[in-house]
């Protein structure tokens, strides 16, 4: 049998964020974010969905700490919401609010399981929002004072800080109209993008004043974009779909700079940084966290809005799409995983979300055998495993996600975890994936 064992101390974990799970939206102080505002609004979500009630994870902390220690998680990838901590996004502190990341992080630790936080997992205080959000540059200034309060609070706790999640998508948000805050003006997307890169340097020059214990990166969601075919048309294309959704963000952090011909294809959108910006964006990190989900083929077309592209999805032949239409491609995994190696300089890089939505069918006690899951995951392990064996400082990965939760502007239709939720009780089931993946991190190897 061919077994692919992962390295000593690999490690192995499960991914979630604070709007997707913890329900209260409004408990115990908790201010409004764009997230609340958004999904309040009729027609933005899904079948009218809302996080109001989520996982209700705000009341259950400790039977999914337990859950997770039974399924022998190592680590525990979640997001702090921002509301919790200043209702207004700055000024008052909630007390409240820190006390539940103080027991979630108490009950982890008793657990055994590691902590690694992230700041900013999209859901910004809609007080701030009033003033412009992420386009507003005082924003970044607002983003380092929230993280040096829970660095004060829970810095002696958390092994892995991240300042932001996919920071491409909070700019869409602002340029699409599909994500919160739901507008659709490029030139606020593009000051966004450039907002959340100076907050990201301002926050990491905090943590460094602060000399807190752990470590801290980003996280960043790469997508393999390939050309559809060997046109220079459809190159050129790929290059500035990469470059938009990658090198935005790898160029400033790890080279300084934002990339040319993006840069040169947007003209006056494209971020302008006033001096000084890009040395604080650039300092150093201490690791990458790397999304990873889909490949797509690009193609170049006429209408295809700013970047006048279209894609469609790069998938095995033997299957089709998962629940939400992405193709299935483990070797775009491989692939993102040595660009991430290449810009990171050796850091350590960390997959800190892959999974898929799968067609769960739950018997009448609601467990769901997701081969479709298992057989993802296990392809993509393997893909990992390739870059390992290649050389690429992996040490570590998180599945999105721990259990089904709100996805966005799709609702609760999809469901990623390899826990099921029955969202009428509440009821946590872990899926046939769930116990698949307890063995993989018992043995530290998946078989091929
Ligand atoms: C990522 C998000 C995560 C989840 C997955 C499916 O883009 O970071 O919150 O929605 O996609």
């Amino acid at each position: 049998m061919l077994i692919r064992q992962f390295p000593e101390g690999f490690l192995w974990g499960a991914s979630t964020a604070a709007y997707q799970i913890e329900g209260a939206w409004n408990a115990d102080g908790k201010g409004e974010s764009i997230w609340d505002h958004f999904s309040h609004q009729p027609y933005r979500i899904e079948n009218g969905d809302t996080g109001d009630v989520a996982c209700d994870h705000y009341h259950r902390a400790p039977e999914d700490v337990a859950l997770m220690k039974q399924l022998g998680l190592r680590a525990y990838r979640f997001s702090l919401a921002w509301t919790r901590i200043l209702p207004a996004g700055r000024g008052t502190v909630n007390s409240k609010g820190l006390d539940f990341y103080d027991r979630l992080l108490d009950e982890l630790h008793k657990a055994g399981i590691q902590a690694n936080v992230t700041l900013n997992h999209w859901d910004l205080p809609q007080a701030l929002q009033d003033l412009g959000g992420w386009a507003n540059r005082d924003c970044t200034d607002w983003f380092a004072d929230y993280a040096r309060i829970v660095f004060d609070r829970f810095g002696d706790r958390v092994a892995l800080w991240a300042t932001h999640n996919e920071p491409a998508v909070v700019a869409s948000g602002y340029a699409q109209g599909v994500m919160a805050p739901g507008l659709a003006d490029a030139s606020q997307a593009y000051r966004v993008v450039h907002h959340l890169n100076l907050a990201h340097g301002k926050a990491v020059q905090v943590f460094r004043q602060g000399n807190y214990r752990g470590k801290i990166g980003i996280v960043l969601d790469l997508q393999n974009f390939i050309p559809a075919s060997d046109s220079e048309a459809d190159h050129l294309a790929a290059q500035r779909v990469t470059e938009n959704a990658h090198d935005l963000y790898l160029g400033p952090i790890f080279r300084g700079r934002y990339p040319a011909y993006l840069s040169e294809w947007l003209g006056a959108l494209a971020p302008q940084p006033q001096p000084g910006d890009l040395e604080l964006i650039h300092q150093p990190i201490d690791f990458l966290g790397v999304n990873h989900y889909f490949t797509a083929l690009v193609s170049h077309h006429p209408h295809g809005g700013l970047l006048k592209s279209t894609m469609s999805m790069k998938t095995l032949p033997m299957w089709g799409q998962t629940e939400v239409g992405w193709g299935v491609y483990p070797a775009g995994l491989t692939a993102m995983l040595h660009k991430a190696h290449q810009f990171a300089g050796g850091l350590p890089i960390y997959i800190t979300e892959n999974g898929c939505a799968a067609h769960d069918e739950p018997d009448s006690d609601g467990f769901v055998k997701d081969y479709e899951r298992i057989a993802y995951l296990r392809l993509h392990l393997i893909a990992a495993h390739d870059a390992l064996q290649a050389g690429v400082n992996l040490q570590g990965y998180f599945i999105w996600s721990l259990m089904d939760n709100f996805e966005w502007a799709s609702g609760y239709r999809p469901r990623f975890g390899i826990v099921r939720v029955d969202y009428a009780t509440q009821k946590r089931i872990p899926k046939l994936s769930a116990h698949w993946y307890a063995g993989v991190i018992q043995a530290n190897a998946v078989t091929l």
